[in-house]
């Protein structure tokens, strides 16, 4: 059953914006995503697969199994990793809260951009570590939509983010969960914890992350939750789309873009 919850939905054009979010920052939050030969891992939430080809393609010598709610999210994911010749991914649907495997199965644990949409990520983070092995290390990267600022400055741009971190809340999720993975990390009991910020600063010197990020991660996802917004009433449709106008100027020559993502890192050290 698909979770029609989920506030990008399951569109065509946002498994495209996941592609691109996880190509244009590859560098920026797996340049350390890096297991130890034959690690067995689990990569929760993991969608069309946006991420699992990179992490994949990074540790030749680690397996995966990457599980999501969504079916048909994990039939796109098994076509792309076959047409791309992975080998060390095994795709299947599965639920966080509930994980198919036995305790102390795997030895990391790496799950991206999936807290946010959860109503209790910390009843995830247990299940996720109860499926690890004692001495496992548990990755979790997520954005914070509180840490975007601009040039120039726009209050109706900050009112379209606004209408993306409200409809993630009614849907039980958190927008600006990325400044809470310390506290959520240290509430499961894990050892060894520490976050780093993986700040995403655009500027015209940078045409890739304008065009990568900016336009089409960023603006983007806030684009689609345009229609939702308008219908629930949140902002009226010239705002929104004056907000819209707005994010996109930033990509002009003079215009400058910043994003911060937390990327936590906790090992098990114990049961829960
Ligand atoms: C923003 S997408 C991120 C996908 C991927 N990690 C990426 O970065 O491209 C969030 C994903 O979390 C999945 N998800 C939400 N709730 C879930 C749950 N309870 N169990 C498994 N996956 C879940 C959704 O189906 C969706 O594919």
């Amino acid at each position: 059953m698909e979770n029609t919850k989920y506030v990008h939905g399951y569109s065509d054009r946002e498994a495209l914006r996941l592609n691109d979010q996880a190509e244009t920052l590859d560098e920026i939050i797996h340049n350390d995503t890096i297991f130890s030969k034959g690690s067995f891992v689990l990569e929760a939430g993991c969608g069309v697969g946006a991420q699992t080809k990179i992490i994949a393609s990074k540790n030749p010598d680690s397996t995966f199994i990457s599980v999501d709610l969504s079916e048909a999210s994990i039939r796109e994911a098994k076509k792309m990793i076959h047409s791309l010749d992975i080998h060390n991914v095994e795709l299947r649907q599965a639920d966080i809260y509930h994980l198919p495997f036995q305790d102390e199965t795997f030895d990391n644990v790496i799950i991206c951009f999936v807290l946010e949409h959860l109503h209790n990520p910390m009843e995830a983070l247990k299940e996720i570590k109860r499926v690890s092995k004692n001495g496992g290390t548990i990755i979790a990267i997520e954005g914070d939509h509180g840490s975007t600022f601009f040039y120039p400055d726009s209050t109706y741009a900050h009112s379209a983010i606004d209408c993306q971190i409200q409809l993630q809340k009614q849907n039980g999720g958190n927008s600006n969960i990325g400044r809470e993975l310390y506290p959520l990390f240290k509430s499961v009991a894990l050892s060894d914890v520490s976050v780093s910020p993986r700040m995403v600063y655009v500027d015209a010197s940078k045409p890739q992350l304008v065009e990568g990020f900016i336009k089409n991660t960023f603006t983007a996802m806030i684009e689609g939750v345009g229609k939702k917004a308008v219908q629930q009433g949140i902002i009226d449709s010239s705002a929104f789309e004056k907000g819209i106008n707005d994010l996109y100027r930033t990509s002009e020559p003079d215009g400058v873009f910043s994003y911060t993502f937390f990327k936590a890192f906790g090992v098990k050290e114990n049961a829960l």
